[in-house]
């Protein structure tokens, strides 16, 4: 039985219903560290400011770098009747150096508490987050330049299109996941804000100094509103919906190679490593992880959807039910490292079927944009241009001939303006090689992407 922070003003004990259900200690126990550190610079302040004698001070500071090292060697005594991770700790504080550890809970409330935990434990994740984006970029930088000359069918609605760069369309990926880099970091200039001393809501009438335990944690900011401090998750919200836009992308680009991956697409072979069988056909070879990464998507969207209705209506300061944001917000975090980790990896084994996507990219119908922009350098208008290729298809189409196969006469009855030199820009090279527009799909302009991404990706 833990001694309740607040049990004397109670007439009779709490029911154990109530124990169980309001207890958050099976999921905050993952902010130990962070209360910790956070109770070392309290009372490293209380006591500079003279607000409890400096003995007390350091002997509650001693006492909780005993408990910090139990932590880190993994004897950290979790007790699951506690409440949560800040009654935890109290206790195991008093057991360790007695009557001072109650001097330690002045000028503090669990409601500023809880803030300082899960903003320093963001920060943390966010830096996490931020290295394993950076790990996925450079392997699927490796995976382009490895296969630079590799030429692929691109797609819109899932219809051949165009013919692109493998590397043009896996450094899109990289695009997406910078702006998701960008978005956390950006997320995390609100997170790094110390609301320690804002006490239950109003502040204390206590000469606290929150700029030396602000400057102690490592934050780069006050929290300037004490009501604000205790009654804002903002930060939380923010950080799941930019793990949402990032897990969206992670869906995405999971779901491009569970495609490729197909037989009937065959641009590439996941490693057995990262595949799974069939418990009935023998033949199988299935994309699970990916499938995996795909699905988990739905788990983040999720948490970011239960934090945001959770704060809906809620009226201002704290309430018991800004306690319900950790489990989500940790899970999305959990998730997305996951899968950044798994994909990295798996990036790392992807080995690119040359041979048989040099075939997919012989296909004439992926020019025909090339003929009307020829077309259009000859004079014609776009309209004309684009009807007269679009017949030109259609009849090769339904004759199944190939427009190269047409006579130098039968091009000329689509247009005058068709010459014998339109079939050199009917491969894949040639119509790469035209893209030449800044952002476009042109070899040198991916070599050049590629090599500013290295040096973006080394610094
Ligand atoms: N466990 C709570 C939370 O996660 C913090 C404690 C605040 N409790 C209170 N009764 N004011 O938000």
């Amino acid at each position: 039985m833990v001694k309740k922070l607040w049990g004397t003003r109670f007439p009779k004990k709490t029911g154990v219903l109530t124990d169980k259900f309001t207890s958050s200690i099976a999921y905050d126990q993952r902010l130990a560290k962070y209360d910790i550190l956070g109770s070392i610079a309290h009372a490293r302040m209380l006591g500079k400011e003279k607000i409890i004698p400096a003995k007390d001070a350091r002997k509650i500071i001693q006492g909780l770098s005993t408990i910090l090292d139990d932590l880190k060697k993994g004897k950290f005594k979790y007790n699951p009747a506690a409440e949560d991770i800040h009654s935890n700790i109290q206790e195991l504080l008093v057991k360790k150096i007695g009557s001072a550890a109650d001097k330690l809970h002045t000028a503090r409330s669990r409601n500023d508490q809880i803030a300082l935990d899960i903003r320093m434990y963001m920060k943390e994740e966010i830096g996490e987050t931020v290295d394993l984006l950076v790990m996925l970029q450079k392997a699927i930088l490796k995976l382009a330049a490895d296969n630079l000359k590799v030429l692929i069918p691109g797609y819109t609605h899932l219809q051949k299109a165009q013919c692109v760069l493998l590397a043009h369309h896996l450094l899109a990926y990289v695009e997406a996941l910078e702006r998701d880099k960008e978005r956390i970091i950006d997320a995390g200039k609100r997170i790094d804000q110390m609301p320690l001393g804002s006490c239950a809501l109003s502040g204390t009438g206590l000469p606290i100094d929150r700029k030396s335990v602000m400057q102690e944690l490592k934050f780069k900011k006050l929290t300037a509103n004490s009501i604000d401090s205790v009654s804002d998750r903002d930060f939380i919200i923010e950080l799941l919906a930019d793990l949402s836009i990032m897990a969206m992308h992670l869906s995405r680009i999971a779901e491009d190679l569970i495609l490729w991956s197909t037989r009937e697409f065959n641009f590439i072979d996941i490693d057995f490593s990262f595949c799974t069988g069939s418990s009935i056909m023998p033949h199988k070879k299935n994309p699970d992880v990916l499938e995996l990464i795909r699905g988990s998507v739905g788990k983040v969207q999720g948490d970011f959807s239960s934090v945001l209705v959770m704060m809906k209506g809620l009226p201002l300061s704290y309430n018991r039910d800004l306690q319900l944001d950790k489990p989500p917000l940790f899970d999305a975090i959990d998730t997305v490292e996951n899968i950044l980790e798994i994909f990295i990896a798996l990036f790392a084994n992807i080995v690119v079927e040359k041979e048989a996507v040099a075939v997919k990219v012989q296909d004439e119908s992926l020019f025909s944009v090339d003929i009307v922009e020829y077309l259009i350098k000859k004079g014609v208008s776009y309209r004309d241009a684009h009807d007269i290729v679009g017949k030109m298809v259609k009849d090769c189409l339904d004759r199944g001939k190939k427009i190269s196969a047409l006579s130098d006469q039968a091009l000329k009855k689509y247009s005058p303006k068709l010459g014998a030199d339109v079939k050199k820009i009917l491969n894949p090279l040639a119509s790469v090689m035209l893209k030449k527009s800044y952002g476009g799909t042109s070899p040198v302009l991916v070599k050049r992407q590629l090599e500013n991404w290295r040096k973006i990706l080394n610094a």
